[in-house]
């Protein structure tokens, strides 16, 4: 990266949605169906790939199977690529250009029908993915079994890029009846790194998030974008492993989260911790991939308040 870039490049509304890799597809949209409440939008057998959403966005998941052709030989479960939402596709195409013009590298665009997409990679190598919606509905088209070739698109060349705002601002969130935790969007990730102050600079200058809570010995900091409280939080915690810690994952109620801690030995997931606070109670579960989610609600989600946990549980808080 380009040592000058001052301004922020990509402005990114907020985190819209991870992307694993899991060891059976099909059984893993069944388990964050049934255990995390998250309704299955659509899949595409031929890539081996179930995309779960409740309406947030068009999906909050996607779930690849390590024998997709997107996997690599040896492919293990984890992290595929998060994605960020940009206001709209002009926004998503101008950063482009000039992020291309401060010397940053790219794997590529895509696109997707109802959204575009470029992608890249963080300092860690972790795949990020920028897009924007480019139709109003995506419920209309994104459903069911899904097969076709991605269009060919080359950012602001093939179309004019769009300058409309077409994320929906207040979705209608839905509930399924007969899950044992009501999920209700992802809206964060936390990443644990060993080289802090690169992934911070990506996260700010070029994802263009802001620091909304950091805590006082710099171990964790959480990045917001400009619709959330809180996207990606880094941590530097040498416990962790780097990657993926978690995908923060909201839920209805803290019904949901005494169903979690009670229910979900029952289908094969694991309670790894759980952190009673007065900005939020979260309780992080593994699946039976040994991925984590955080559930959770928040109660007073402030930086003053979030300051007050003890650094044994910030990184399964934030
Ligand atoms: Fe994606």
């Amino acid at each position: 990266m380009d040592s000058n870039v001052s301004q922020k490049l990509f402005l990114s509304r907020r985190l819209a949605h991870a992307n694993m890799f899991v060891s059976d597809y099909v059984k893993a949209s069944d388990f964050y169906r049934n255990v995390f409440g998250f309704a299955e939008a659509y899949r595409q057998p031929d890539n081996l790939a179930s995309f779960l959403s409740n309406g947030n966005t068009y999906h909050d998941f996607a779930l690849v199977d390590i024998r997709s052709k997107y996997a690599k030989a040896g492919q293990r479960p984890g992290l595929n690529h998060l994605a960020f939402e940009v206001d709209s596709e002009a926004d998503l195409v101008n950063a482009y250009k000039a992020a291309l013009t401060a010397g940053i590298q790219f794997i590529g665009p895509a696109d997707h029908d109802v959204a575009r997409s470029i992608y890249l990679k963080d300092p860690d190598g972790n795949e990020i993915e920028f897009y924007a919606d480019v139709v109003e509905d995506w419920e209309a088209t994104r459903r069911g079994i899904i097969v076709k070739q991605k269009p060919r698109w080359i950012p602001g060349e093939t179309n004019v890029p769009d300058t409309r705002h077409l994320y929906n601002p207040n979705p209608n969130l839905k509930q399924l009846p007969d899950t044992l935790v009501r999920g209700k969007r992802v809206t964060h990730m936390a990443l644990v790194t060993r080289d802090f102050s690169s992934m911070y600079r990506f996260y700010t200058e070029v994802a263009g998030l802001r620091p909304f809570f950091s805590s006082q010995d710099g171990t964790s900091v959480l990045l917001a974008g400009t619709a959330s409280t809180g996207d990606i939080a880094l941590t530097r915690d040498e416990r962790f492993t780097p990657g993926m810690h978690h995908v923060g994952v909201e839920v209805w109620s803290e019904d949901d989260l005494r169903a979690a801690a009670k229910g979900v030995g029952d289908f094969g997931g694991k309670i790894v911790r759980e952190v009673d606070h007065a900005s939020r109670h979260a309780v992080c579960v593994q699946d039976t991939d040994g991925l984590v989610m955080q559930l959770y609600v928040n109660r007073d989600w402030t930086p003053k308040t979030i300051a007050t946990a003890s650094s044994e549980d910030l990184p399964f808080l934030l």
